[in-house]
């Protein structure tokens, strides 16, 4: 089966076009037949953060050429002059109605491409920044238009439990193995910090969330405190690692919610907490390695416990990581050791290189799985973006 996903939930434009397929024993192998990403970092790091309208229109400049380039790359690419019929002209035309820089450069693409051989398109529609995921739904329902091909929406935040499952065999071939119920999921990004139970059929159960910051936007705020370019978590990952080759900090933070006795996390007083120190000092480099070792250590062992203590209560087959901060090595390897240590027996996945932040392939695979769940085609009508839907 082959699938076309786009996502545009945030500042990555990305597109992916993979060839699923399922052996005997359940293993599904993805073959990648076209993959691209296209980060607005630059774009928005003059801003300090993500701007929403301006990360919309970078997705409708974006979406053709970057599709045009994956096409090529599939060797699906056929060109030919024959003009979309006036009919579904308008049609298009409708459907992309609140997208005009899109519509223009897609039906000039469309009159001189031929249909590719795609069975299904996949497209990101929550959670994540409104305007933005609308760009990329409109953009999916216009291309089932076209082409007739069915389209499934899917929640960003599986795309990264998938991110997480599958595994790399080189970076044009990743494979998902027989799976086993329930996994423990730990998602950790910009926007979100939960743990989710993940049961048979891919329905989730959230047993732990944050009360109000996610650590990647924990990060993100400390960054910024210390005068460092958004993204901040990359940023303070390197300085804690400078850090911690030194030795130990001379700061001492606060390790929120342990003793709550729930497998929730509350971030926002270690950020005051970092705040309170650091505010209007004029940091050496020394001060924000150590700054930065002592934020990490703090973040990852709360991580850590509260993993732990989910794992006790619900016993888990495997655990997963997934969402922009599962790139911290460190907090991947803490999970590990904590694992190693406690639960021999239970599978630890995540995700391979490419795959840690926002990609399409992720959301391919996810396609993949829920479209073997519910195969019925979805009503394009009912397909909308949806910033704050749940797992
Ligand atoms: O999943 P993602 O790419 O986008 C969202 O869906 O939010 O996650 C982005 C988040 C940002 O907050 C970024 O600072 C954080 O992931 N991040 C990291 C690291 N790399 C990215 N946090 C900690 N350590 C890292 N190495
Ligand atoms: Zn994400």
């Amino acid at each position: 089966m082959r699938i076309l996903s786009i996502e545009t939930s945030c500042d990555e434009t990305a597109i992916a076009i993979v060839d699923a397929q399922e052996a005997t024993d359940r293993t599904v192998t993805f073959n990648v037949l076209g993959n691209a990403i296209l980060s607005q970092i630059d774009i928005h790091q003059q801003y300090g953060g993500v701007f929403p309208a301006l990360a919309k229109r970078e997705h409708a400049k974006n979406l053709v050429p970057i599709l045009r380039a994956i096409l090529e790359e599939a060797e699906m690419l056929h060109l030919n002059a024959v003009p979309i019929e006036n009919d579904l002209r308008a049609k298009l035309e409708a459907t992309l109605e609140r997208e005009p820089g899109l519509a223009d450069l897609l039906l000039d693409f469309l009159d001189e491409l031929d249909r590719p051989a795609i069975d299904l398109i996949a497209v990101t529609n929550g959670p994540g920044l409104e305007p933005a995921l609308w760009v990329g739904v409109n953009f999916a329902k216009a291309l089932s238009e076209a082409w007739s091909i069915p389209v499934l929406p899917i929640n960003h935040m599986e795309g990264h439990v998938f991110s997480a499952l599958a595994e790399e065999s080189d970076t044009r071939q990743y494979s998902v193995p027989p799976l086993e119920f329930p996994m423990l999921a730990l998602l950790v990004s910009g926007g979100h910090t939960e743990l989710d139970l993940v049961q048979e059929g891919f329905s989730y159960e959230a047993v732990g969330q944050t009360r109000d910051d996610a650590v990647g936007e924990a990060y993100d705020k400390v960054a910024r405190l210390m005068g460092l370019p958004y993204p901040g978590g990359p940023e303070i990952d390197k300085l804690a690692k400078a850090g911690k080759a030194k030795g130990e900090s001379r700061f001492s933070f606060p390790r929120p919610m342990l003793a709550s006795g729930d497998c929730d996390f509350s971030l926002s007083g270690l950020k005051t907490a970092v705040m309170y120190e650091l505010k209007d000092k004029d940091l050496t480099d020394e001060e924000k390695e150590d700054a930065a070792q002592e934020f990490e250590d703090a973040v990852t062992e709360v991580l850590v416990k509260k993993t732990k203590k989910a794992i006790d209560e619900h016993m888990p087959t495997a655990l997963l990581i997934g969402g922009g901060v599962s790139a911290n090595r460190h907090i991947r390897e803490s999970l590990q050791e904590m694992l190693n240590e406690h639960y021999p027996n239970i599978q630890f996945f995540m995700p391979g290189k490419g795959l840690f932040g926002d990609n399409a392939l992720m959301i391919a695979f996810a396609a993949y799985y829920r479209n073997k769940e519910q195969p019925e085609a979805v009503p394009l009508e009912s397909i909308t973006a949806q910033g704050n839907i749940r797992i």
